[in-house]
């Protein structure tokens, strides 16, 4: 892929103009969201969107989320706008928050992977928002990785997890919030949530003034109709991941030990300070200890540890609180 840097503060419009027009005749084009970096391409050609789910590896059943500059080009695409839509899009958009809804039949089924509903969202940064103004037609984008791979948060991640794709990739440096939108199925009765991510679920059911229903309360197999991609195996780095409870010395130099042998290398993930004697063997990644500073640097830190060529990576485990949850659910899915 060719790299364009981009200033986020601002865009370079013929940089922006060229990206724009070659969506339209069907090229990917990876850019810079304020969750994670998406591969983008034209949602209206079915061609065009095949060429992302062969570039990631992605399955067929995956549905892909359409980004869309404002509220009235997302209701373009479904073909009902519900109260709870209106709402949650006035409170949160732009924003990292995906709505699914009825999909418009001028969608290719490519893009839902089949399903009658489709996922929408607009992204708040301002090179995604000029792209997709340029662009004047809906983007499909998934994350801009490999299938099952960590999220690109800055545009090496994707240089080098997508470095055999024909494409661009837009440079406006690291993503602030770090980790995907919050998914949400508004097409039954209750709201329900399919994906926690960059907008909480206290701050959802506080605008729609009911509770969330959870997909894992519906039994795995009808979660798995409703958010086909949401149960596999997920944003996950090469090493294997053991988790350790949080702040147990013991634990973490017990979990470490058994794990090392010659030659090998161990990445720990921490937050708290565990003024252990960890060895040469071991690649220490701080993070913070706020949960929306944490999100924020995940991802690149996954990535540097598996840069760093460890065979695993001792993560300790994250409060058990909602202001978390986004977070929680995506080191479950690392460690498998
Ligand atoms: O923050 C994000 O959402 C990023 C940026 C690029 O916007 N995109 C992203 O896309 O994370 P992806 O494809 O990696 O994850 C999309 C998730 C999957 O779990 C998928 O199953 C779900 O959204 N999804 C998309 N369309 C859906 C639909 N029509 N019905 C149910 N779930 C859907
Ligand atoms: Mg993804």
């Amino acid at each position: 892929m060719r790299v364009f840097a981009v200033d986020p503060t601002n865009p370079d419009p013929e940089t922006i103009a060229d990206a724009a027009a070659r969506l339209r005749v069907g090229e990917l084009v990876a850019f810079p969201t304020e969750t994670v970096y998406g591969l983008g391409a034209n949602a209206l050609d079915a061609a065009a969107v095949e060429r992302i789910y062969a570039a990631k590896g992605r399955p067929s059943y995956n549905p892909v989320i359409v980004h869309v500059p404002h509220t009235d080009a997302a209701r373009r695409v479904v073909t009902s706008w519900p109260q709870s839509a209106a709402k949650l899009a006035a409170a949160f958009w732009p924003g990292p928050l995906t709505l699914v809804l009825p999909k418009s039949s001028d969608i290719p089924d490519a893009v839902s992977a089949g399903l009658p509903l489709i996922g929408v969202r607009v992204p708040a940064h301002p090179i995604a928002l000029a792209l997709l103004r340029a662009a004047r037609v809906p983007v499909a984008a998934p994350s801009a990785n490999k299938s099952n791979q960590l999220s690109p948060t800055m545009a090496e991640h994707v240089v080098r997890g997508l470095a055999d794709v024909d494409g661009v990739i837009l440079d406006g440096g690291p993503c602030a919030v770090g980790i995907e939108s919050t998914v949400i199925d508004l097409s039954g009765d209750v709201p329900m949530l399919l994906r926690p991510g960059g907008v909480s679920i206290a701050a959802l059911e506080s605008v729609l003034g009911v509770r969330l229903q959870r997909a894992a309360s519906i039994g795995l197999a009808d979660a798995a109709r409703r958010s086909p991609g949401a149960l596999d195996r997920h944003y996950a780095p090469r090493a294997r991941v053991r988790m350790v409870a949080a702040g147990d010395a013991v634990a973490l130099a017990t979990t470490i030990d058994a794990l090392r042998s010659d030659g090998v290398r161990i990445g720990l993930l921490a937050y708290s300070d565990f003024d252990l004697p960890f060895g040469e063997d071991v690649v220490v990644r701080m993070l913070p200890t706020r949960a929306e500073s944490y999100a924020s640097a995940l991802f690149a830190a996954l990535h540097e540890l598996d840069d760093a060529g460890v065979s695993a990576i001792v993560v300790e485990t994250v409060p058990d609180i909602p202001i978390w949850d986004a977070v929680r659910d995506r080191l479950k899915r690392a460690a498998g």
